[in-house]
């Protein structure tokens, strides 16, 4: 298999609501050093439609056959989370680079799976964490790396702007379902910000968790989390996240020794300290003193949507090296994170991170007993919850969730 004339052909495996956008975009022409080579639903439906839509492009009823019947140098996966893992475990045995929609996986141990045979393949393994690509994140990240803000102290995000009502959750079976889905906000929703989280502050080595199943809906998974996380060195963190309130906030906030960093409203406030705080607190004569403090507000608006521009930069990584901007081992932190979380709220202790073998066979064992629960049709924990399943979605209205929202 060859990439051939500096193009990469590419197979989406799962064309719903985010596969047809990439399928669509890649056939109009939009991503650079991309073609679209094949197709792959297990929906016979969409199958037809996709037929009618793309008369050229070959269509596959799954994985397997795509892999085995066409010549597509790539996959881009984007079905349902829980067969990420195993599609992406195939497209490497059969020699293919991967774009994986997030999360990785449903649990840790599998994302880490992956990456291990992307490693082993030596094939391209990205995943679309497309709000990366966000101007404003970016310059948060270049301050942070730059050193000049100093030790990181504390973090707090409040991200409840994912707001859902029940006909989302019901516009699909496997949505917000332990079977289905493997979790709720957690695993869905708050993936991008729990990445760029770690992104900008660090991975976390340990984390405290209340994730609340059914608050705010009829779901058997949660819909609101907060996560107490410990950073190495000592700084501290509170990301908090919900599909239940309207409007909802979005503020991150960073605090250095030197300076602060508050994202907000899409503007990047920049508070700049003129000495180190920790210094200034045992040498300063005065008992309330500030130090003093310069201040620049940054807003910088994204040229183009984040999908294309990871589809731009996996494609490129591809045909020439180049390292991904959002690669698919980043994905095994983001998953352990939410594992983490889960595992904590779930036993009412502390988890440690990186995830020991032991936490993760445990992160296991709970799930599959809320799985099994579900299956029986055991109550729910909160007594509401009780899904119908039975609402379509307006494209238009699911795509105005895809970037950042302030
Ligand atoms: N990066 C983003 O901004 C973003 C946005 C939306 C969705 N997503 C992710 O994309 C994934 C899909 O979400 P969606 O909203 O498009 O879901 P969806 O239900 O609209 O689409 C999933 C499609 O996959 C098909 N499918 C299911 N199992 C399959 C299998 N084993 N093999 C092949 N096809 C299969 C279904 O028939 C369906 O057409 C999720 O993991 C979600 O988290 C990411």
């Amino acid at each position: 298999m060859t990439v051939g004339n500096g193009v990469v052909s590419v197979g989406v495996i799962g064309v719903g609501n985010i596969g047809s956008v990439h399928a669509a975009q890649i056939f109009r022409g939009s991503i650079a050093g991309m073609r679209l080579g094949a197709l792959c639903d297990i929906d016979p439906r969409r199958r037809e439609t996709l037929r009618a839509e793309y008369p050229d492009v070959p269509v596959f009823a799954d994985a397997e056959a795509l892999l085995a019947g066409s010549d597509v140098d790539a996959v881009i996966i984007a079905t349902p989370h829980p067969f990420h893992a195993p599609i992406a475990l195939s497209a490497f045995a059969a020699g293919r680079h991967v774009l994986s929609e997030k999360p990785a996986a449903v649990e840790a141990a599998d994302a880490v799976k992956v990456t291990d045979a992307a490693k082993r393949s030596g094939k391209v393994y990205g995943i679309m964490f497309n709000q990366r690509t966000d101007p404003l994140f970016a310059k948060a990240r270049e301050l942070i790396r730059s050193g000049e803000l100093g030790a990181l102290k504390r973090t707090s995000w409040t991200v409840t702007n994912w707001y859902r009502t029940q006909a989302y959750y019901d516009s699909g079976s496997w949505r917000a379902t332990w079977n289905g889905e493997g979790g709720g906000v957690l695993l869905n929703q708050a993936p991008h910000n729990l990445d760029l989280w770690i992104w900008l502050a660090g991975m976390p080595s340990a984390v405290r968790a209340v994730c609340s199943e059914g608050k705010y809906h009829r779901i058997r998974v949660e819909d609101e989390a907060t996560i107490y996380a410990e950073f190495p060195g000592g700084a501290t963190g509170v990301f908090i996240t919900s599909t239940g309130e309207a409007p909802g906030t979005n503020r991150l906030e960073l605090v250095f020794d030197r300076g602060r960093l508050l994202l907000e409203n899409g503007r990047l406030n920049v508070l700049r300290l003129g000495v180190s705080e920790r210094e200034f607190c045992f040498t300063s004569k005065a008992g309330y003193a500030l130090p003093e403090i310069s201040e620049e507000n940054i807003v910088l608006r994204p040229e183009r949507d984040g999908h294309s521009l990871i589809l731009e930069d996996f494609a490129r990584a591809v045909l020439t090296g180049s390292p991904l901007l959002s690669p698919g081992a980043d994905g095994v932190n983001e998953l352990s994170l939410s594992n983490a979380a889960y595992l904590s709220s779930w036993t009412g202790k502390r988890v440690e991170l990186p995830l020991s073998p032991e936490s993760m066979s445990e992160f296991r064992t709970f799930l599959a007993a809320r799985r099994e629960a579900e299956r029986a049709g055991r109550p729910a924990p909160n007594p509401a919850c009780a899904s119908s399943n039975t609402v379509d979605i307006k494209p238009d209205e699911y795509s105005a969730r895809w970037t950042t929202r302030w």
